[in-house]
């Protein structure tokens, strides 16, 4: 049976190399029968995390009023992601940190109300693309690997692929 997926994508840049190898993952997915609910984090005005505490005071609220509202609802509704980010230090960009880091709000339903956020209990699978610049080397992935993965387990979702691109710089 198809599942279904929200597809994040957090590149700075539109249409660049992130987006387009996002999109070609996507569409091998649509053409094997999964449906793919594509975000664009550009499109949605997110601040920062200011670790104001409010999180942990109150179950599956952030107090700050922005676009991470209508995001919080797409990842309760999800099981399945995939995770789209250039490569910026050797981990992933600062936009997508901005996004994971108001997810701490997940971690508190998690870890300190025990009560996690997504709608279903359901076991869930995380895709990671990560695009990269410069040729291959040691640990050029590895940043963000580590990041996502704490990212998924606050939705109890489990890294199934890593796909890694390199040398977009020479393109
Ligand atoms: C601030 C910054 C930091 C970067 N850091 C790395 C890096 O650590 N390793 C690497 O291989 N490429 C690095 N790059 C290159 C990008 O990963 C590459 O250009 C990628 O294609 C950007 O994604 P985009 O095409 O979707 O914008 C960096 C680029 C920028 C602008």
């Amino acid at each position: 049976m198809g599942k279904k997926y929200l597809a994040i994508m957090a590149s700075h840049r539109r249409n660049k190399f992130t987006e387009k190898y996002l999109d070609k993952y996507i569409n091998e997915l649509l053409e094997d029968g999964h449906e793919v609910e594509k975000i664009n984090l550009v499109d949605y005005d997110i601040g920062f995390c200011k670790a104001c505490g409010y999180c942990g005071k109150k179950y599956g609220e952030c107090c700050i009023d922005d676009d991470m509202q209508v995001l919080y609802e797409k990842l309760r509704k999800y099981r399945n992601f995939i995770f789209a980010s250039p490569v910026y230090f050797n981990t992933v960009s600062s936009r997508a940190k901005i996004f994971i880091d108001r997810c701490q709000m997940l971690y508190e339903c998690k870890y300190n109300y025990k009560k996690p956020w997504a709608e279903s209990c359901e076991k869930g699978e995380g895709i990671i693309i990560s695009v990269a610049g410069a040729c291959e080397y040691d640990n050029q992935f590895s940043g963000s690997e580590i990041i996502l993965d704490a990212f998924f387990k606050n939705l109890d979702v489990e890294i199934k692929e890593h796909v890694k691109i390199c040398k977009t710089d020479f393109e």
